[in-house]
């Protein structure tokens, strides 16, 4: 018969020396297994005399469910021990260094953020048109009627579909925002253009950012503040800026503006042609017509837009002096504006 009053006590004391799942489970099994202590304590019951039975059998079970509690409780106690371990030892190392080059803007979406950011620190929204779009809306809408010469200032890509074409500028988003939205308006729209060019400084794709403001008692003046104010972000710069007298069909006054050149600061250079001058931008008070072309009252409404190259923006700025460049995606050259 086993002495059930030392059970307790030395599966106690032993308990106290395990370290491991592995030690406790050899100790569970010494005293809960098939030939355990306890186990051999419960058989052992039938062999006793019946009055013995009932309060030696209380006891037995009473014992088992101390084993397993203590047991169970070292086991808890081993696995916190061992998580607490597994945190304090074992550590991601995020220094690694990565294997792969890391990516990086291409410089015309740089510039097109900038550009965008810039009018967007100053109230203007950013608005966005199809590149395959309607051939009134680049032409017709703008004041520039079929057989009209400054069709072919722009040479058109046309497309397989009667009345469309890939857009020559941006400023059909203006006829756009126009029929879209009631003054006052004040925005900004980014995208590629298409136009039948090729040389160091043209490319058959390339983008314009276009401005257009509608509002009430606009003047010149307005326009010649906003974009000097941009210009002068732009080019992180007090650069100067001119405004010269031009033509475009669907503004009236027009002009084109030139900023003192970048490069050779103004005294004359290869990229100025030795004008001290550098054109970066179209802009007019919006003609009458396309206002009347887009429901609004010319008398109550007065307009000024602006468009500019972004691929010529982004040549004075970073200093690059060929425009294929930038379609070319040789990484040596990309990789220098990271
Ligand atoms: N759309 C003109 C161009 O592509 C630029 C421009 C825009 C001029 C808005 C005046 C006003 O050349």
């Amino acid at each position: 018969m086993i002495d059930l009053s030392q059970v307790e006590e030395e599966l106690e004391r032993e308990l106290k020396r395990v370290r491991s799942l592995q030690e406790l489970q050899q100790l569970k099994a010494k005293y809960l297994g098939k030939s355990g202590l306890i186990t051999q304590a419960i058989s052992n019951i039938r062999d006793l005399p019946p009055e013995e039975r009932k309060s030696y059998g209380q006891k037995v079970n009473q014992i088992k469910n101390r084993a397993e509690e203590l047991l169970k409780g070292k086991e808890e106690e081993i696995k916190r021990a061992e998580l607490q371990r597994r945190l304090s030892e074992e550590w991601l190392d995020l220094s690694v260094p990565l294997q792969r080059a890391v990516g990086s803007l291409h410089p015309i979406t740089q510039t097109l953020r900038r550009v965008k950011s810039i009018f967007l620190s100053m109230g203007f929204r950013v608005m966005e048109g199809p590149e395959v779009e309607r051939e009134d809306y680049n032409f017709d809408l703008l004041n520039i009627p079929k057989e009209h010469p400054a069709r072919d200032m722009q040479d058109t890509f046309y497309v397989n579909r009667e009345g469309y074409l890939l857009r020559t500028h941006t400023s059909p988003v203006q006829i756009r925002t126009m029929l879209a939205h009631r003054p006052p308006i004040y925005m900004v729209a980014p995208g590629r253009v298409y136009r039948r060019d090729d040389d160091p400084t043209h490319s058959p794709m390339f983008h314009q950012v276009e401005g257009l403001v509608v509002d009430q008692e606009l003047s010149f003046g307005h326009m010649k503040y906003t974009i000097e104010v941009f210009l002068r972000e732009f080019f992180e710069a007090d650069v100067p800026v001119r405004f010269r007298a031009s033509y475009f069909p669907f503004t009236e006054p027009s002009a084109e503006v030139d900023i003192g050149c970048v490069i050779c600061g103004g005294v004359g250079c290869k990229v100025c042609k030795q004008s001290g001058w550098l054109e970066v931008m179209g802009c007019g008070m919006v003609h009458p017509k396309v206002l009347e072309n887009c429901g609004l009252d010319p008398e109550s409404y007065q307009g000024f837009a602006f468009g500019m190259g972004v691929e010529r923006l982004a040549m004075l700025y970073f200093r690059i002096d060929n425009i294929k460049l930038f379609f070319e995606n040789d990484l040596r050259f990309l990789r220098q504006f990271l």
